[in-house]
């Protein structure tokens, strides 16, 4: 029988559609040591975003034929490597772009209301309104910089919440972005007239440190920036002196340059800025979604149907 490896955290659905045709074992925190020790046994691994699969772990298992990212992004595979070794390397593009969008929308709202401090403040048995003064989304403008999957997907929902809506993304038609309700632009308008921005792009040489200290002068100082996609989309230094200065006036984010977040001068900033453990896929329908759908096609592999790769 085949032999799967989980080494993150998964829905119990997906182990046990894997059940059916391999002995599944579930270990997962293992660092790269370990994997590289216990890779050879399996032909199959099962990850989300927790574990790095190093060209280290990929020519160590000998017998691998197919590893299984439960998520969007393949950037923590050394896919290059796997592709060399005849390994195929899945994901789960849509099963959990509603729990991310939904995510930047929550974070933009808290942003706006002050949420988690005001929450915090009233379990330390406080009751001050006057400090959590808010702003409304409605008639404001919303720059989306990514107009895929999930990015239409809170351009629908900010539309219906009064947003003005301005997109930027090089690889799709005004009238595709017209058809979501969204004016397309090029990035230095974006970024002078958005009010809030989010950002749903994948991080490539192109997109690192987009938001770097050149992108932040051209921004409002009422502008507030939202991160759901990947770290290093943005410069986190310069978000900080930015936010420390007012230069902006917030930013909520749930992706960093480095995961876990370690030191990092983020956490000294008050309510201007929300900090979440990359939680944008942390839903229990995104989670069903995206182990069935990886474990249907590591399972479709195994019995030695075609792979759709990622
Ligand atoms: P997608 O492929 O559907 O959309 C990405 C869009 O970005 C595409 O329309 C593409 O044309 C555009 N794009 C590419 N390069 C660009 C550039 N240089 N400038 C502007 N636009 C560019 O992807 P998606 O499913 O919408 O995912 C978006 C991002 O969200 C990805 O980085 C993904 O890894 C991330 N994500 C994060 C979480 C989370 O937990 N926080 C969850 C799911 C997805
Ligand atoms: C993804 O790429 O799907 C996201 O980073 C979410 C995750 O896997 O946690």
């Amino acid at each position: 029988m085949p032999k799967v490896l989980v080494c993150d955290p998964i829905d119990q659905v997906g182990i046990d559609i894997l059940s059916q045709v391999a002995q599944v074992d579930v270990k997962t925190g293992l660092p790269t040591e370990e994997l590289v020790k216990i890779v050879p046994e399996y032909d199959a691994l099962m990850i989300r975003s927790g574990t790095r699969v190093t060209q280290e772990i990929i020519e160590a298992g000998a017998q691998l034929k197919i590893i299984g990212r439960a998520g969007v992004g393949v950037d923590n595979v050394d896919v290059p490597a796997a592709t060399r070794k005849g390994i195929v390397v899945v994901n789960s593009p849509e099963g959990n772009t509603i729990a991310a969008a939904e995510h930047a929308l929550a974070l933009m709202l808290s942003l706006s209301r002050h949420i988690p401090e005001a929450n915090q403040s009233v379990k330390d048995s406080q009751w001050d309104r006057k400090r959590f003064i808010g702003t409304e989304v409605y008639k404001k403008t919303l720059g989306i910089v990514g107009l895929g999957k999930i990015g239409s997907h809170v351009a629908a929902a900010a539309k219906a919440m009064g947003m003005k809506l301005l997109a930027y993304d090089p690889f799709i038609s005004a009238e595709r972005a017209e058809q979501i309700g969204c004016r397309l632009v090029e990035l230095d308008l974006l970024f002078q007239e958005s009010d809030y921005i989010t950002l749903h792009i994948p991080k490539t040489p192109e997109t690192t440190h987009l938001i770097n200290a050149d992108a932040i002068a051209k921004m409002k100082p009422t502008t507030r920036i939202i991160n759901c996609a990947r770290g290093g989309i943005i410069d986190e230094e310069a978000l900080f002196t930015a936010l420390k200065e007012g230069r902006i006036a917030g930013a909520a984010l749930d992706v960093f340059e480095s995961e876990p977040l370690g030191e990092s001068s983020l956490r000294q900033l008050g309510q201007e800025v929300i900090l979440t453990p990359h939680l944008g896929a942390s839903t229990a329908e995104a989670q069903v979604n995206v182990a069935v759908d990886v474990a249907e096609q590591i399972r479709d592999v195994l019995l030695g149907l075609p792979a759709r790769s990622a």
